[in-house]
């Protein structure tokens, strides 16, 4: 009997031609399709994989688990690798693969497949997260086989493989933390991605501004305007701010495997959520704890956008990340007008912030007398080190 091989299938360019070639290998394919909010029509999913000649198709929702177990603890981490990227497609791999290892199990595969090329992240991603949970041999047909986009698409072409317009223009992933823009002209880093690129966000955004009224508690939102739940307050927030235009990022990423690539995404509510929760983390916790989870957020998007989210390192850091989320808790107002989001205001019941210590104004509670010893102590060594330079006494 063939082996049969368990692929993740999104329907895409590279995961139907993934089928065929597994296919052609002597192997049974299953394909799973995990429901992480992509959206599109799962229907058409499924169909396609049994027209390609899947023995069965699995079509698994797991868009609660993925906003609890990864997009929430991503946003207590203000998760942003190298500061724009909100991580969708990186947090929504290991998912995926702990789904596929269900379905392996069940139907006694004998190899496990993804549609990843060899050039990207997410073949990292796959293949540890598998590793980490089964035996299996990995087989990865587009990096196996070296293949690039036009010969995917002249594979394509030739077994009668349908491929959607943008496809064939972009590399697209998607989930309801954000969709990633890869590929074809925007390959060129100077070239500005023309508006027909974005689907979720209006790039011109509206006239007037609007505003965004999010609640937290313990660093989770709760509410966003009047709707109440994370899943809703993310779909809710990818409609209202990329309206306004915001969520657009554009930058140059270092990947794991040492590319550098120019990255195009529209993650409206990540952007949201993530801006309005690192304001409200600043009024709540002391300065040191603020500059002490900056380097703890940093290691944490470092950990999951290389593909190691499995590293006991990312569990550790996800208690301290829990344990100082206890006071994260508040309401903050974002003003989202033509692109821009800014906060426009923040309240909290464990606010840090004094307005009595912090006035300009008449009756402040903060003896000013005090500062003038505490100045000149602060900066004792470091006027010394000055004074000494310039008697040419040391070198620094
Ligand atoms: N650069 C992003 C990442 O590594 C997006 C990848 C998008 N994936 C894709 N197959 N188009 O997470």
């Amino acid at each position: 009997m063939a082996d049969t091989a368990v692929l993740a299938f999104s329907g895409g360019l590279d995961t139907s031609v993934a089928v065929r070639y597994l296919q052609e290998a002597g192997m049974d394919v299953v394909t799973v399709t995990v429901d992480v909010g992509q959206g599109g029509d799962f229907a058409a999913v499924a169909a396609k994989a049994r027209r390609l000649g899947a023995r069965r198709h699995y079509n698994i929702d797991a868009r609660r688990e993925f906003v609890s177990g990864y997009v929430i603890p991503a946003i207590k981490a203000n998760a942003l690798y190298q500061k724009k990227y909100s991580l969708a497609t990186a947090l929504a791999r290991p998912l995926i693969a702990e789904k596929m290892l269900k379905v392996a199990s069940r139907v006694g595969a004998g190899a496990l497949a993804h549609g990843c090329s060899g050039k990207g992240n997410d073949q990292v991603r796959f293949d540890v997260a598998l590793r980490a949970g089964s035996d299996l041999p990995i087989v990865a047909p587009i990096r196996d086989g070296n293949l690039d986009r036009e010969e995917e698409l002249e594979f394509a072409k030739k077994h009668g493989i349908h491929v959607e317009k943008v496809a064939k223009k972009y590399s697209i992933d998607e989930n309801l933390w954000g969709r990633a823009i890869e590929g074809g002209d925007i390959e060129d880093a100077y070239k500005e991605p023309p508006d027909s690129a974005f689907e979720w966000v209006r790039p011109s955004g509206q006239e007037r501004p609007v505003y965004a009224e999010i609640e937290f508690r313990r660093g989770v939102p709760v509410r966003a305007d009047s709707v109440r739940g994370a899943l809703a307050i993310i779909e809710h927030l990818n409609a209202k701010a990329g309206r306004a235009g915001v969520g657009i990022t554009d930058h140059i990423e270092d990947r794991t495997v040492g590319i550098k690539s120019r990255e195009v995404y529209e993650a409206p509510a990540a952007t949201c959520l993530i801006e309005a929760h690192a304001d409200l983390e600043k009024m709540v916790h002391t300065s040191h704890q603020t500059r002490f989870k900056g380097v703890v957020d940093e290691q944490w998007a470092h950990l999951a956008y290389t593909g190691l989210w499995q590293d006991p390192l990312r569990r550790d850091l996800d208690a301290y990340i829990e344990r100082c989320q206890q006071n994260v808790t508040g309401t903050v107002r974002l003003r989202l007008h033509r692109g821009s989001v800014r906060v426009a205001g923040r309240r909290s019941p464990s606010s840090l912030y004094d307005v009595g210590a912090a006035t300009y104004g008449a009756g402040s509670t903060f003896e000013q007398g005090l500062a003038a010893g505490f100045a000149e102590l602060w900066g004792m060594q470091s006027t010394e080190a000055v004074k000494l330079q310039k008697k040419g006494r040391a070198g620094t």
